[in-house]
């Protein structure tokens, strides 16, 4: 069965990054020239995936806006003959047919996937996090659906993180499958205790899932930090059906935290055509003290 929709859940309050997200989004803070949710929406249509359900709360109309036609901009760009940047701004709402959900209490991952349940339906579907971006030369979303293709069942993109980080990440223990850099996923445990777990493998903010999820989601009671897990509602999925861990190409930043966010705008601005080299420049006369 084909994966058409993706759910990205915007609906976190963004208080790591207080002050800058007291009245604008976290997702819509900038890495370069775009906001962050833009590269995530940019990662799903390049994938092929055509529908999006955000699920949102109070206060995150700007994103919405910001994937909608802009009939006031449009005018003046077009007077201004910015036509270039103008069809720029249209590119992105004319390739994706967005709906949104709103999450009604901040109850945790599991209930904001939960809560885009009747716009899903019966067919299995994407979930990406906005605070992960990833840059690799094939989209992380395309190289996850081209597994499903020959697996047919739920993937969660993991990365090895050091001993002293397991605690903050979903971690899953497996054994490794044929296909290369896939596992078969044994168990599942969200942010465990240091010394808890001997896996190094941190699940990042790609899913592919099936849609079995959402009836155990019905009954998933609040886990870590009093919060509906989603790693929760996968372990009990793994002891229903297979769930494989996929090790993706690429390069993770967590543009949710300060530091993976600077990250970001050095590694995405350092790609930049017409910025990577002057900034290059400028960091290496940082570097060297010239
Ligand atoms: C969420 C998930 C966690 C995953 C992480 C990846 O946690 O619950 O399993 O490892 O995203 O970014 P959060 O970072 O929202 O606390």
């Amino acid at each position: 069965m084909k994966v058409r929709k993706a759910i990205i859940p915007v609906a976190g309050l963004g208080t790591r990054f207080l002050p800058a997200t007291k009245s604008i989004p976290k997702e819509m803070l900038t890495v370069v020239d775009r906001p962050t949710i833009q590269y995530i929406v940019e990662e799903v249509v390049a994938s092929g995936i055509d529908q999006i359900i955000f699920v949102t709360s109070e206060g995150k109309s700007a994103i919405e806006n910001h994937f909608d036609y802009n009939y006031h901009l449009d005018m003046v760009l077009k007077e201004k003959n910015k036509t270039v940047l103008g069809e720029e701004l249209n590119n992105i709402s004319n390739l994706i047919d967005i709906v949104s959900v709103r999450q009604k209490k901040p109850l945790g991952l599991g209930h904001a996937i939960w809560t885009a349940r009747h716009v899903v339906g019966n067919e299995p579907f994407m979930v990406l996090l906005g605070d992960d971006l990833v840059l690799s030369k094939k989209p992380c979303a395309k190289q996850m659906l081209e597994l499903f293709d020959e697996v047919g069942e739920s993937i969660v993109a993991i990365q090895r993180v050091p001993a002293s980080e397991t605690h903050q990440y979903g971690i899953v223990e497996g054994e490794k499958n044929d296909r290369e850099n896939t596992y078969r996923v044994s168990r599942m445990v969200e942010k465990p205790a240091p010394g808890t777990t001997d896996s190094d493998m941190a699940i990042i903010g790609r899913y592919i899932l099936m849609p079995e999820i959402f009836s155990i989601l019905d009954t998933t009671t609040p886990g870590h930090g009093g919060e509906i897990q989603l790693t929760d509602a996968l372990l009990a999925l793994t002891k229903r059906r297979a769930m494989y861990a996929y090790e993706f190409e690429g390069t993770r930043y967590d543009a949710g935290d300060k530091m993976g966010y600077l990250k970001a705008i050095i590694a995405y601005g350092l790609l930049h055509p017409q910025l990577g080299k002057p900034l290059m420049e400028y960091i290496k006369g940082i570097v060297t003290g010239k």
